[in-house]
């Protein structure tokens, strides 16, 4: 699921295609006509479907929608590779435990819009970014995997936003990862 550029949707497709998950990225939803997810998702070779935020009555809607194309296409596991919507009861527990989020902040700090102008706001020194499952409260489910990234004197949102999302880039595949090992049968 993506609403933006989608720079977190291809490091993931790159990530599976070498094997790190060892998981497929079967279909990308995006909610914004012509974003760039939709566009990597061409160039990439990857099915995407448009389910357009707009068009839905209310968020539990969209969700439906949602559901119904992830069944479709029997999807195991779900991620919110940057996506600018609040989810609701109805995906999250369609998914329970295989649906995680990618955040631009170390969590528990910095939860909602603009994480990363917050940090700017807070002055801290040292921002981030975390991948999660979701819970029902925004960006507070259990935390696969964090990466801290500093903050360098003359940064603005953009600078920091950058730095961050490498980081992002490369912990997105670890959490993939880690929420899968954790639904595995075990023996
Ligand atoms: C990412 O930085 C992600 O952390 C953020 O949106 C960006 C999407 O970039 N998500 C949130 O802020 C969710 N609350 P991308 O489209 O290039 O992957």
């Amino acid at each position: 699921m993506a609403s933006g550029s989608g720079s977190n949707f291809e490091a993931l497709v790159e990530a599976c295609r070498a094997g790190r998950p060892q998981a497929e990225v079967v279909v990308l939803v995006v909610n914004n006509p012509g974003c760039g997810a939709a566009q990597r998702a061409d160039r990439l070779g990857v099915p995407w479907q448009l389910l357009d935020h707009r068009v839905h009555s209310d968020r539990a809607a969209l969700d439906r929608a949602l559901v119904t194309v992830f069944h479709e296409r029997g999807v195991d596991l779900v991620v919110m590779a940057g996506w600018m919507r609040i989810v609701t009861p109805v995906l999250i527990g369609a998914f329970p435990d295989r649906l995680v989020n990618i955040h631009p902040s170390l969590l528990p700090s910095f939860r909602g819009v603009d994480a990363v102008g917050q940090a700017l706001a807070a002055g801290v020194t040292l921002a981030g970014c975390t991948a999660h499952l979701v819970s029902e409260e925004v960006d507070a489910g259990r935390i696969l995997v964090q990466a801290a990234v500093p903050v360098l004197a003359g940064d603005d949102r953009s600078s920091l936003a950058a730095r961050i999302q490498r980081q992002e880039h490369r912990i997105l595949p670890l959490a993939v990862q880690l929420a899968a090992d954790r639904l595995a049968p075990q023996g």
